[in-house]
């Protein structure tokens, strides 16, 4: 081989390492819908109006709750397409049984699958992939935090829990978590038990993270920890209950994007790639006076109503307290009803 062309190699593969960007730049993109994956899995693709085989892309997987689908998750992604302005692929893949059990970690293999599928087919910046999802998707998007920190930049839970598995799980990623004080489906105490994964993962500064009273989901109390630079965990607690988005202003969404897009960079100079949209002029509820308030504790040692008992990978108390009993969810998730 020619000593220019060995160099000219060398210096593809050096730039294309340094942007990380995927073997799909450049090629005709498939047309969004919905795909099919082996005999019984599906997704819906949503490619960028516009979109330009040259740029690469931020990739953003959003999951749905339990007894949703996909249909559910697309076209807003939880309120995330409005704000990536047509600058980020979506993804939102469909559960088995309209859940994600992850039985044998089937969910895992099939995010996978639909990752090897994307970044063969469209432009990828690889640094900017995320997930996010409520409940069973929360749950599912942890379980992801876990298992592929190594290709995921970053996770947003909402009103999550272990109900996924966690495998792995002691590796470093930007972990953001939302949760209602008084949430009647997955006890906030499940998405304190996340967050502290996260917090201890990540080489967190401890402090205290106030919640706001029982009270509107509009409210809501914000505490960003310093961490590790480029793996912040926030803690974003609110008054309300098992909600996917609040009544009025999706801030939701706005701080999920604000941590995607921004506060992740913090420390580690600005983003790579240059793709990222800026935030839009955001309307923040302004947060409530920090007042905490005593949350239902457990009796004894017990776990309370709605928080886990038991499952695979689980350490905390496996009673419950009185008038609850532990049932079985799924092989990595008991609860307390
Ligand atoms: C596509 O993206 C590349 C790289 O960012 C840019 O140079 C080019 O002008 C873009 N093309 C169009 C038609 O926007």
């Amino acid at each position: 081989m020619h000593i220019t062309t060995i160099i000219s190699i060398f210096l593809f593969a050096a730039v294309h390492g340094a942007m990380a960007v995927t073997p799909g730049c450049g090629k005709t993109p498939p047309a969004s819908g919905t795909k099919t994956i082996g005999s019984n899995r599906q997704y819906i693709l949503q490619v960028p109006a516009n979109y330009n085989s040259s740029r690469p892309y931020q990739l953003i997987f959003g999951f749905h709750w339990l007894g949703g689908n996909m249909n559910n998750v697309a076209p807003g992604y939880y309120g995330l397409r409005d704000l990536a302005r047509e600058g980020a692929i979506f993804v939102a893949p469909n559960g088995l049984d309209n859940g994600w059990a992850n039985t044998g970690n089937r969910d895992t293999t099939l995010v996978n699958q639909i990752l090897t599928e994307i970044q063969n087919t469209l432009c990828v910046d690889e640094t900017k992939i995320f997930a996010t999802g409520f409940s069973y998707g929360g749950g599912m998007s942890y379980s992801l935090a876990c298992s592929n920190a190594n290709v995921f930049r970053a996770v947003s839970v909402i009103a999550g829990a272990q109900l996924s598995g966690c495998t792995g799980g002691e590796t470093k990623i930007a972990y953001l978590g939302i949760h209602g004080v008084q949430d009647s489906v997955l006890a906030v105490s499940n998405g304190r038990q996340l967050r502290d994964r996260y917090l201890r993962v990540n080489g967190c500064q401890a402090k205290t993270a106030p919640e706001p009273a029982r009270g509107a989901d509009s409210t809501f109390i914000k505490t960003e920890y310093t961490c590790n630079p480029g793996f912040p965990v926030w803690w974003i607690a609110h008054g309300g209950d098992h909600v996917a988005g609040p009544s009025g202003t999706n801030w939701m969404a706005t701080q999920t994007w604000d941590f995607w897009t921004r506060a992740i960079y913090e420390g580690v100079g600005s983003p790579p790639g240059g793709t990222t949209s800026p935030l839009p002029p955001s309307s923040t509820a302004a947060p409530p006076s920090s007042t905490q308030v005593p949350q239902p504790q457990p009796t004894g040692n017990c776990a309370a109503r709605y928080a886990q008992c038991g499952g695979q990978g689980w350490s905390g108390s496996t009673c419950c307290e009185s008038q609850a009993s532990c049932q079985v969810v799924n092989q990595w998730y008991h609860q307390c009803l």
